[in-house]
């Protein structure tokens, strides 16, 4: 090892050490050069001094505590029966037609729960056609390109475990017929994988065993990529926000853009949709007001009384769960990643296999959990002045894929998406046959280049008039 070398190592040995995590280097000695010198630029980046105070705030529940302190008041939400929908859409729609406008899809997560290999948005989701969730969303933007006659560039964030995939995928698929300069991918950050008492585990000897650092770190990972500047350079204002799981998303919402810019109740910093919980157990955030901010409470963070507190007429106090769809000022978002604000780092326990410091073999079936952080892109509303909640509702815009089987799982998404297209249809005029208990009884999918809402079906030359009990109609 050359003087330098040994210095570069000595110095990363110390800070290590001074964080209790010098264990990292247990098998240095017997790596290969370049696996050393590897390992230690990996070691430079590990954000130490935030992990030491994340794991103690852990530890000793400082994160109930965090949001404990202050009265915690039920959500102010906006509801589009109260608001003067033609205005506002008309200027959201201006706000497309002007090129303000750009969709950001965040795609870097690990879908453990769905159990899916490849990048979600790979995942087949639409009820007879198949589609993966990247077309329904390629579709819904070169629906709106089209209709608005304007440019929607598309960001997605991807993860570095699964950004290749994500862009081959996109290859593979022409880009989906979007001109491949509008659409853009780039990489989220990643956070080092914990024990439960906050040691660093190892992936291999020369690897520290990292997880993508949680959709806030799309702030970040917007500024470093120069998405933003970019936005910057081509005049946009304004982010349309939403995750990959979500087929029913309107990413284009000219009444959401217009409501954004010009409601009393929004800052035009960020803004946010909401849906009624199904009840206090679901397992959504919920939007609530503390010191006069807007912020989403974690289910697991709302304590019980407040989670099942109700109204006279039963229904919950703390009812408005977020969906993770968001407007952002692309100014907005510059200001926190100039101002270097770190997001808190939430916790959550998955099983990492990780190499056994003892044997130095991998463990590829732990048997406890690992501690992953994450940051979470909601924690951005305390920081906005004033901040929108627009209600919206469950079966309009809430299908997530997120389990393999049950609730919001590939099979409700599709009955969801397929029961929404029959509402669709039955707005427009045509009769869809119901079962006995008055569902519907046959299974619909609307491609969004077909419609984006209904509206524009109503104007679709060929209509059917009827659909009949067990058919299976792709429009
Ligand atoms: P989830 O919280 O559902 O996580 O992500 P997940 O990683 O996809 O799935 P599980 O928890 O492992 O089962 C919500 C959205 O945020 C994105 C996901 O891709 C999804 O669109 N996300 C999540 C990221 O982009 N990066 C992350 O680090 C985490």
């Amino acid at each position: 090892m050359s003087d330098a070398d040994r210095l570069r190592y000595n110095q990363v040995r110390a800070r290590l050490t001074a964080f209790g995590q010098s264990h990292v280097l247990a098998f240095f000695d017997q790596l290969d050069e370049s696996a050393q010198q590897r390992l230690l630029t990996q070691c430079e980046s590990i954000p130490l001094e935030l992990l030491a105070r994340e794991v103690n705030r852990w530890r000793d529940h400082h994160t109930l505590e965090r949001v404990t302190h202050a009265p915690i008041e039920p959500a102010r939400v906006v509801a589009a029966r109260d608001v003067d929908v033609a205005t506002y859409r008309a200027l959201g729609e201006r706000m497309l037609r002007e090129g303000r406008v750009a969709c950001f899809t965040v795609a870097g997560g690990q879908g453990t729960r769905l159990g899916w290999d490849a990048p979600k948005g790979t995942f087949a989701a639409t009820p007879i056609l198949r589609k993966s969730l990247f077309q329904v969303f390629a579709e819904t933007i070169r629906s709106a390109r089209l209709r608005w006659q304007c440019s929607i560039p598309w960001y997605v964030m991807t993860s570095p475990q699964n950004h290749e995939a994500t862009r081959r995928f996109f290859a593979e698929h022409d880009w989906f017929a979007l001109e491949n300069s509008t659409v853009r991918l780039f990489e989220q950050g990643t956070l080092p994988s914990l024990t439960p008492d906050g040691k660093i585990l190892l992936a291999q000897r020369d690897a520290i065993a990292l997880n993508p650092d949680g959709h806030g770190g799309a702030i970040r990972a917007l500024n470093a990529s120069g998405a933003l500047a970019e936005m910057e350079r081509e005049s946009i204002d304004t982010i349309s926000y939403f995750q990959i799981d979500n087929p029913l998303v309107k990413a284009i919402d000219p009444l959401f853009l217009g409501l954004h810019a010009a409601h009393p109740e929004s800052s035009g910093e960020v803004s946010s949709k909401a849906v009624a919980k199904r009840d206090q157990h679901e397992k959504v955030g919920v939007f609530c007001r503390r010191a006069d901010r807007s912020m989403v409470m974690e289910y697991s963070d709302l304590p019980p009384n407040l989670a099942q507190a109700t109204h006279a007429d039963g229904t919950l106090v703390h009812s408005a769960g977020s969906i993770a769809i968001h407007l952002f000022a692309r100014r907005f978002l510059e200001e926190i990643a100039r101002a270097g604000h770190e997001l808190p780092l939430h916790c959550a326990s998955k099983r990492v296999p990780s190499i056994d410091l003892e044997t130095g073999l991998l463990n590829e079936s732990p048997t406890s959990s690992a501690i992953k952080l994450e940051s979470f892109i909601f924690d951005t509303l305390p920081l906005a002045k004033r901040s929108l909640i627009l209600e919206t509702s469950r079966e309009e815009e809430f299908a997530p894929i997120k389990n393999a089987l049950g609730d919001d799982s590939p099979q409700t998404s599709a009955q969801a998406q397929s029961d929404r297209a029959a509402r669709w249809l039955e707005h427009c005029g045509a009769a869809v046959a119901r079962d006995s208990h008055g569902g519907y009884a046959a299974t619909l999918e609307l491609s969004p280049l077909t419609a984006l809402d209904t509206e524009q079906l109503a104007r679709h030359p060929r209509l059917p008039s009827r659909v009949d009990a067990g058919s299976r109609l792709a429009l």
